[in-house]
């Protein structure tokens, strides 16, 4: 195992068992509902969304204890956000971290309480008093941040203007902006989350972080789009060349393949130029940058 994936291990393995303490057990009625939210919450997400959070707080000094309610609300968050992407109303796809998707494995009803029940325990995980995490004043602005990051100003709004654009021929930069809401606010919100809980930091210090985080976001989409092009099915776990059936734009139906390699390679560089202050306690920061757009799925 090289050490970057034992990194990841471990971020997983935090975020599960943070996972296996707060959500409710699939034994507890309504036991479908609870069934398909232990499915889609517990079923070899890579993670990459926690480790930024504990990456992020590496970086600062943070007690990792104090920020897993961060990494479990984001994944949480994510992970409801793949179960109502996957719908036939939106993608309509089949498969999801190499299973059925949730409205497969159970039904569409399911599926859309499963992800609305998700999306009301991130808020809850982060709100709980009795769950370990920052002091109370700190939690109120962790959640408007999460808040912001997915409603329609960031990501559910990037997920409408995703299904907006099928069948259409739309400029690079509207879809630049497309992918800074659908998935470059979450990522952000690892990272922003993460440093409201650092209070020493001066105000450089944090819109450096943030633009490390908004970079990082695009070039993560970025890697997405040409992953649904080069990879295969059993690799990604998810239906290759799901967006292209869809006649959905991508970076590589409007740039081509090479120039959004180029792209996306130069997303990752000013990324990693933000982080120049910061060195070197940003080494797992800049080992998942670099993870996020060189992985294969
Ligand atoms: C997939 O995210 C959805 C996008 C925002 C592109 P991930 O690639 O992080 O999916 P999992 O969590 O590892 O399944
Ligand atoms: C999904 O983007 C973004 C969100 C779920 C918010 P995609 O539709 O490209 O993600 P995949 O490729 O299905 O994982
Ligand atoms: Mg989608
Ligand atoms: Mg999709
Ligand atoms: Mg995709």
């Amino acid at each position: 195992m090289t050490e970057l994936a034992e990194y990841l291990a471990t971020c997983s393995q935090r975020v599960e068992s943070f996972f296996d303490r707060n959500l409710p057990s699939k034994d507890q009625a309504p036991t479908t509902l609870h069934g398909a939210i232990r499915y889609s919450a517990m079923n070899g997400g890579k993670r990459i969304r926690p480790a930024l959070v504990y990456a992020t707080a590496e970086t600062l000094g943070i007690e990792l204890s104090e920020i897993d309610c961060i990494a479990g609300s984001i994944e949480l968050m994510h992970s409801y956000s793949l179960i109502h992407d996957d719908l036939p109303a939106m993608d309509d796809d089949d498969l999801r971290r190499g299973k059925p998707t949730c409205h497969r494995a159970y039904d569409e009803a399911t599926a859309i309480l499963a992800g609305d029940a998700m999306q009301a325990l991130a808020f809850s995980v982060l709100t709980d008093h009795s769950i370990p995490g920052p002091e109370p004043a700190l939690r109120s602005q962790l959640t408007n941040q999460l808040a912001h990051a997915v409603g329609s100003l960031g990501m559910a709004g990037g997920q409408a203007m995703d299904l907006a654009a099928v069948d259409k021929d739309i400029s690079i930069q509207a879809l630049e902006y497309i992918h800074r809401q659908k998935t470059g606010c979450l990522i952000r919100a690892c990272i922003d989350m993460t440093q409201t809980c650092c209070t020493t930091l001066n105000q450089q210090q944090r819109s450096s972080l943030l633009q490390f985080s908004e970079h990082l976001g695009i070039a993560f989409q970025i890697r997405d789009d040409i992953l649904d092009v080069i990879s295969d099915t059993d690799t990604l776990g998810k239906p290759q060349g799901s967006d292209s059936d869809q006649n959905k734009p991508t970076y590589v139906s409007i740039l081509g393949l090479e120039e959004s390699e180029r792209r996306c390679d130069t997303f990752y560089k000013q990324a990693l130029d933000c982080l120049d202050e910061f060195k070197p306690s940003s080494k797992w920061l800049r080992m998942l940058a670099e993870h996020i757009v060189c992985r294969q799925h």
